[in-house]
């Protein structure tokens, strides 16, 4: 399957697309983590995004979507098929994405695009703690870890992320609500929009879609 998960900050998309991976073996490739992990790594890259990541602003387009053909084209590519969390999130990153799948003649599938009421989504990111190791997300009251402050998975530190304090929160719901009027328009000209409710539990949302995935007969 290839798909690109769209949706505001906290709407579940980095939760989702961990399940995909695990259960459906969808590779994930999420723009902000890449992008936080090169900013960990003091990387000449994570040095040119890290005040647009820290502060909640969009980084610009070309390099964004130069980022992710690279990722795209690198081991394997496209090829598996692939599940994009965080990217496109506007509309010159969707037509940048459909020229690297056009070259790669691998067709998107299908946007699906995860609802939420802000209320939620600000609940969602400010309890969010992520494994500073392998990027895993919890939440401290509805994904919490088996033990506490560790991962699951890698039993690395659970951190909060800096882009998660109450007002950035506020600033990245409000670029983003901007930028998602023409991205969603793109995709619902092609008729590949799949509008999804994201509000409940993640195994409610992960089932949601899941029963769309198979409609659509993207996994068996
Ligand atoms: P990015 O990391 O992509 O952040 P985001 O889009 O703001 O999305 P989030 O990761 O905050 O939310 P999510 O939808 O993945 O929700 P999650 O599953 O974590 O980008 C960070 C920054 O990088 C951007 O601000 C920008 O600077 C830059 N960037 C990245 N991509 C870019 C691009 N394409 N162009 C330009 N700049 C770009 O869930 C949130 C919390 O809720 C978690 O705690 C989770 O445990 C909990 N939760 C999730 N689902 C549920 C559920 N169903 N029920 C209960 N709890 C849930």
């Amino acid at each position: 399957m290839r798909i690109v998960l769209l949706g505001p900050p906290g709407a579940g998309k980095g939760s989702l697309a961990s399940l995909y991976r695990e259960r459906l073996g969808a590779p994930h490739l999420s723009t902000g983590q890449i992008f936080r992990e090169e900013i960990a790594r003091n990387s000449p890259l994570g040095q040119r995004v890290k005040a647009y990541v820290t502060s909640g602003r969009l980084v610009p387009n070309n390099l964004v979507v130069e980022v992710m053909a690279k990722r795209l084209s690198g081991r394997g590519g496209s090829s598996r098929g692939f599940v994009l969390d965080g990217f496109p999130r506007t509309r010159a990153q969707a037509a940048g994405l459909d020229r690297v799948l056009r070259r790669h003649r691998q067709p998107l599938d299908g946007a699906v695009y995860l609802t939420s009421p802000t209320s939620l989504l600000v609940r969602r990111l400010s309890g969010r703690r992520v494994c500073a190791r392998c990027g895993e997300n919890y939440h401290v009251r509805t994904m919490r870890p088996k033990h506490l402050g560790r991962c699951d998975r890698c039993n690395g530190r659970l951190t909060t992320r800096k882009d998660d304090r109450l007002e950035t929160i506020r600033k990245r719901l409000s670029i983003d609500r901007k930028a998602a009027a023409p991205l969603l328009a793109y995709y619902r000209q092609k008729g590949l929009l799949f509008p999804v409710n994201g509000a409940g539990h993640v195994e409610t949302v992960y089932k949601r879609t899941l029963g769309l995935f198979r409609r659509q007969d993207w996994v068996n």
